[in-house]
């Protein structure tokens, strides 16, 4: 960093719970986003996008959710419908759904089955409740755990509920697959969530490698100029 540098201080306690959240948003990134597909009492199917998304551990399966509030004050629709089933899929998000995330982000009516929106078919699951998205390429079907209520209650950008799940079953494309039968990020293509209005996608045209070089190549390197 230049001398010139002007670094901006920023203390939380003097800070609205929207600007809190907002810089966590804009720092921590890219995030993976979770496609959560759930099924309502009435069943209606609902469709969101959630990047407050994480891995947690391996053995059991645990993956790691932040649902909040909506704007109306009152908890997401996924967060409901996943409580009376007690399950949810994460499809994993990738270029092919990219276009439509917004869509399904939008806090339609409960009544408003959000696949019509985003024009995707739902697809049974293996063993939950819950459909997942046909067009994914990956599907993880999840059970819940665990619910840890935090932040402040009833503040927007405050109140969630941090859910916890266990991967019970998943099913992906054979068209992710490399040669060698793993999982290719460039065939996979997945969606990652910057800050902004910006995203950014792991396709080919985004990813680059990089060689390990040893302490001998770069001097060598250095020595031929
Ligand atoms: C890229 C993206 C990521 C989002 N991540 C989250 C999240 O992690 N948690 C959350 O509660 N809402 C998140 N949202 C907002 C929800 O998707 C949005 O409120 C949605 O309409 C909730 O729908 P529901 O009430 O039908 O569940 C995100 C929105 C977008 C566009």
């Amino acid at each position: 960093m230049s001398e010139e540098t002007n670094w901006i201080d920023f203390d939380p306690s003097d800070k609205t719970p929207a600007d809190r959240q907002f810089l966590l948003s804009q720092l921590v990134v890219p995030r993976p986003i979770a496609m959560i597909s759930t099924i309502g009492e009435d069943g209606v199917l609902n469709i969101a996008p959630m990047s407050y998304f994480l891995p947690i551990t391996g053995s059991p399966m645990l993956v790691g959710v932040t649902m909040g509030l909506r704007e109306d004050g009152e908890p997401k629709h996924t967060f409901l419908n996943a409580s009376h089933t007690g399950d949810f899929v994460i499809n994993i998000t990738t270029e092919n759904l990219a276009e439509d995330i917004e869509i399904v982000a939008i806090e339609s009516p409960h009544s408003v089955n959000e696949y019509e929106l985003a024009n995707w078919t739902p697809s049974e699951s293996e063993k939950i409740k819950s459909p997942g998205i046909a067009e994914a390429r990956a599907r993880l079907e999840c059970e819940i755990r665990e619910v840890v209520k935090l932040g402040e209650t009833g503040v927007p950008f405050g109140e969630v509920n941090f859910v916890i799940a266990e991967v019970v079953w998943a099913t992906y494309s054979e068209e992710i697959l490399n040669e060698r039968g793993r999982i290719d990020p460039l065939l996979l293509e997945p969606i990652g969530r910057l800050g902004l209005r910006s995203f950014i996608s792991a396709g080919e045209k985004a990813v680059f490698s990089l060689e390990r070089i040893s302490w001998e190549q770069y001097q060598s390197g250095l020595n031929s100029d």
